[in-house]
């Protein structure tokens, strides 16, 4: 098992794109900290935890998450888990300044304007999503089984394989992921990340959802 993808050992995943790719809305050293200390942190917890438990080390990092048990010991394994699936899911999540559309596409939009009214509102309740979550978590746009979309926050480091639901875009809230740079205006640091969402990623996610076969 050593050594398979997606398998202990869990590697850190690089990022898609150059540490300043991101600028001028993130900056290099938000980046830098936020993948190469916060995401290794996560995938390093995860590993030592898994060295200690040979039984659960030909488990994926989705049956990581889906199979934990709520004991202290389960939750601990889940929250690292998950910390490292939302940090890989959200780097991918965005693109290189001005590298993608600025707006949905294909099926991805038509569902957006049909199950929200239309892109600009989605950005509006997303947003809003994103602002009004307390503590520390994220917003995801996620879609059912029958390929219907809806936003959802989840706290920590909870994902929405937890809830049957298939993540197509998100957004890291957890203060870590804007503060050097904006501070208390989160506001500020949503309205910047919607210049780096990578829509082409978020049509692929879709379209292996509507497809029957769930992302990632
Ligand atoms: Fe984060």
């Amino acid at each position: 098992m050593n050594g398979c993808k997606n398998h202990f050992p869990f590697r850190l995943q690089p990022l898609p794109y150059p540490l300043d790719g991101l600028e001028p809305y993130l900056d290099r050293l938000t980046v830098t900290i936020h993948h190469d200390r916060h995401q290794r942190g996560y995938q390093e917890a995860l590993n030592r935890l898994l060295a200690k438990s040979p039984e659960k080390q030909c488990l994926s990092l989705e049956q990581l998450i889906c199979q934990a048990d709520q004991t202290p010991e389960g939750q601990e394994l889940a929250f690292q888990a998950g910390g490292l699936w939302c940090h890989e899911f959200y780097f991918d999540c965005m693109t290189r300044t001005g590298a993608s559309l600025t707006q949905p596409s294909g099926c991805l939009a038509q569902r957006i304007e049909r199950d929200f009214g239309g892109f600009q509102r989605f950005q509006k309740d997303f947003t809003d999503a994103a602002i009004k979550l307390k503590g520390s978590g994220w917003v995801w746009l996620v879609s059912g089984p029958t390929g219907a979309l809806s936003i959802l926050q989840t706290p920590l480091q909870q994902t929405p394989l937890v809830h049957g639901l298939y993540p197509i875009l998100v957004v890291d809230v957890w203060e870590h992921a804007y503060y050097l740079k904006y501070q208390n205006r989160r506001d500020l640091y949503l309205q910047n990340w919607w210049l780096l969402a990578d829509w082409e990623f978020a049509l692929q996610n879709y379209q292996l959802c509507v497809n029957g076969t769930a992302p990632r």
